[in-house]
């Protein structure tokens, strides 16, 4: 099966209704995902990507009932991660000498995960493909964006850029196009995409997008490889990142917890009851970080301008739950985010300081240095904890 998104350009991938886990147990993906591929078929076909490994047989045959394999003149393999490149080793098979267009890094990708020695054409920045009918494809590098190897390619004529992972979602749908899907999942799922995936090269995205946009390109789809195309006002998801790549921030604070006997669960709900009490405008959100998806909590940590972080005291540290968290935030790299702790203990109460320790070694501005709260909350405490989440309200 194929589906023509314009002219002679097709989407020939693989809808995942399935999905629920992604880079192994690492990404969250309540709603499915898709693996685009796209066929491009002029006087030359080009192939653009395949699929995730398991489907890799599925693929070949589907391909096999729209195009004669031998046709395919051409593949450009964006980016060498298995979820695009993982059916090329069974496509090879039918078409060994068949030329793969992709970057000098994937190679080493491609190469280190598949180790077979197909015909490799590097490509820069720069480079083209001459597809005939006055079409030809342009490369784009997108080091970091989010693979060494990863790269764009941008069909002239058609104005159509394949963006790869940039601009994506993990959402399953049959639908294609972005005007075509509910709109919360899309923007939700873009965001999520985002914050878990890209976040940590904000600085080089700002730069990619700056070039991309100075190239002055006629973009009338951007086709990713999860998700939907864009095609209604494509250019408002890089309107999107432009502002996701500045230090986004909304105005919400989030508190993430973790608890043994639920004293610092109270607190949490203390605080969260102060900032209310102080600031109605603002945004308060609060998980248990044991009971919660953290994908969906770093979405919201991403959203958010002030995290606060507790924990009670165990072994004279914080529970493991947390420390996994905040090394989660850590290698995100979130930029211009403040950040305080609390929570309970009984005897040596070493938490909060670890917990400072930790989220001012992980890129946040500490903003007070913490509430502590030995053995669980009485009256007077939990006052006082209200009182704190009034006073980070108004920092
Ligand atoms: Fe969708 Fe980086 O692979």
């Amino acid at each position: 099966m194929k589906k023509q998104i314009k002219n002679n350009v097709f989407w020939v991938g693989k809808v995942d209704w399935e999905l629920k886990k992604f880079h192994g147990n690492e990404y969250s993906t309540h709603k499915g995902s898709t693996y685009n591929s796209y066929l491009i078929q002029e006087e030359k076909t080009v192939l653009i990507d395949t699929v995730w490994s398991p489907f890799d047989e599925e693929f070949v045959e589907n391909l096999a009932e729209v195009i004669d394999l031998d046709k395919i003149d051409y593949i450009v393999a964006n980016h060498g991660e298995i979820d695009h490149s993982g059916a090329l080793p069974a496509l090879m098979k039918h078409i060994p000498d068949t030329p793969i267009y992709c970057t000098a890094n994937a190679v080493k990708s491609l190469k280190g995960q598949f180790h077979q020695d197909w015909d490799f054409r590097v490509v820069k920045t720069g480079d083209t493909l001459d597809v005939g009918n006055g079409k030809e494809l342009v490369f784009v590098e997108m080091m970091m964006l989010h693979w060494p190897d990863s790269m764009a390619a941008y069909l002239t004529e058609d104005n159509i850029l394949f963006s790869n992972d940039a601009f994506g979602q993990h959402l399953a749908t049959e639908k294609l196009y972005n005007d075509l899907v509910d709109q919360c999942d899309l923007f939700n799922e873009a965001i999520k995409y985002y914050a878990n995936i890209l976040a940590p090269f904000s600085p080089i995205l700002r730069k990619k997008l700056d070039e991309i946009l100075s190239l002055n390109l006629q973009i009338d789809l951007i086709a990713t490889s999860h998700g939907v195309i864009w095609r209604d006002n494509p250019l408002q998801i890089v309107e999107k990142y432009s502002e996701w790549a500045n230090d986004y921030q909304e105005d919400q604070i989030t508190i993430v917890y973790d608890t043994m006997w639920n004293g610092t669960k109270m607190l949490a709900e203390n605080i969260a009851e102060g900032i209310g009490l102080a600031d109605p405008d603002v945004v308060v959100k609060v998980f248990n970080v044991a009971k919660s998806d953290e994908n969906d909590v770093i979405t919201e940590v991403f959203r958010s301008k002030t995290v606060l972080v507790g924990s009670p005291t165990m072994s004279n540290s914080i529970l493991h739950s947390m420390a996994g968290f905040i090394h989660l935030m850590k290698e995100l790299k979130f930029k211009n985010k403040k950040a305080a702790a609390f929570g309970c203990y009984g005897w040596s109460g070493e938490s909060v300081k670890v917990m400072n320790d930790l989220m001012e070694d992980a890129g946040f501005e500490l903003i007070d240095e913490g509430f502590k709260n030995q053995w669980n909350p009485d009256v007077d405490e939990q006052q006082a904890a209200i009182d704190f989440g009034k006073k980070i309200a108004g920092i």
